[in-house]
C-alpha cells in the first residue's frame, strides 16, 4: 500500500532535509559515460533526473504517484522523459547504462515482486551498464523506528508539519507509515494531506542474493552517495553497485 498523492513541491522540501542531491548526482554520473542512459526507478518528483539531464544523460523515470509525475513533467528540465505507472509493471525496449532505484523505494515494493524487478534492472542495462540500489536495511528500521512522530520541514516560505505513526508487523517484516502532513504556505493558506506506505524490512544477504539471481555482480558497497564506507554495524543506508556478469545472449 502506497499513497504520495501529494503535490510535489511539498515533496521536494521535505527531500532536501533528508538527502544530499550533489552528492547523489556526482555519485551516479560517475557510473555513466559522456551522455549516457540512465533509467530511475522510483523517480518521485524526478529530482535527480532533471540533475542528470541538465548534464547531458539522457533518462526515463517511472512512478506510481500521478501527483508527482505531473509535478515532475511541469518542472521543467532537458533530456527527461517520464512514465506514470508501477515499476513491477514498466517495460521497455530501450536500453540503459545506468538503472537505478534510490531513497528506499525498492523496500516499497511488493516483496513477491522483488525478484523480477531485479531481473528486470539486469535484462534493461546496456553492455557494460550499472544497476545502483539504495534501500533500508533491517538497522535502519529498528534503530529508527519511533511510534510517533512530528518532525517540522521548511522551505520556500512553506511550513510543513509532519504527524507520522509508525507500526512494525514483525511476522511479515513490513513496516507502515501513516502520516498526515499539515502545510502552511507563506500567504497563510493551510492544507492537510493524508499520505501511507508499507514497506518491506529489506536485508542485505536478502538484496545481494537478489542481484546474485538477476545475474548481477556487487562492485561496490557504500554507506552513502560520498562513498562512505557501508558502516559494520549501527543505521545508515546502504548503497549497492552492480554490474552484468556477461551479456546474456536473447
Ligand atoms: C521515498 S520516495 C523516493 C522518490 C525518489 N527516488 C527520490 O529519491 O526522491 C518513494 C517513491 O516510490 C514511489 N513508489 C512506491 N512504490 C512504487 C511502485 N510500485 N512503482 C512505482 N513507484 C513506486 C512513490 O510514489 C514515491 O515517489
Amino acid at each position: 500500500m502506497t499513497s504520495f498523492e501529494f503535490p510535489g513541491k511539498y515533496y521536494e522540501i521535505m527531500r532536501r532535509d533528508f538527502r544530499n542531491l550533489a552528492a547523489e548526482t556526482e555519485f551516479l554520473a560517475s557510473l555513466m559515460p559522456d551522455g549516457g542512459r540512465a533509467l530511475d526507478l522510483g523517480c518521485g518528483t524526478g529530482t535527480n533526473l532533471r540533475e542528470l539531464g541538465a548534464r547531458g544523460y539522457s533518462c526515463v523515470g517511472v512512478d506510481q504517484s500521478a501527483g508527482f509525475i505531473d509535478y515532475a513533467v511541469h518542472a521543467g528540465g532537458t533530456n527527461v522523459q517520464y512514465v506514470h505507472g508501477r515499476i513491477e509493471e514498466f517495460d521497455t525496449d530501450d536500453r540503459f547504462d545506468l538503472v537505478y532505484s534510490l531513497f528506499m523505494t525498492l523496500n516499497y515494493l511488493p516483496r513477491t515482486e522483488l525478484r523480477g524487478v531485479l531481473r528486470k534492472m539486469r535484462e534493461l542495462l546496456l553492455p557494460g551498464g550499472h544497476v545502483v540500489l539504495e534501500f533500508g536495511h533491517l538497522l535502519n528500521f529498528v534503530e529508527t523506528f519511533q511510534q510517533h512522530i512530528i518532525a517540522h520541514h521548511r522551505g520556500d516560505g512553506v511550513l510543513i508539519t509532519r504527524l507520522a505513526r509508525q507500526s512494525l508487523n514483525p511476522h511479515a517484516a513490513n513496516w507502515r507509515n501513516e502520516e498526515t502532513l499539515l502545510v502552511r504556505e507563506s500567504d497563510g493558506r493551510v492544507s492537510m494531506y493524508d499520505n501511507f506506505f508499507d514497506q518491506a524490512v529489506l536485508t542485505g544477504p536478502e538484496v545481494r542474493e537478489l542481484l546474485a539471481d538477476a545475474g548481477l555482480t556487487v562492485t561496490a558497497e557504500y554507506g552513502g552517495f560520498r562513498k562512505e564506507q557501508a558502516p559494520g554495524h549501527g543505521r545508515g543506508p546502504l548503497v549497492i553497485v552492480a554490474t552484468a556478469e556477461e551479456a546474456r545472449s536473447a
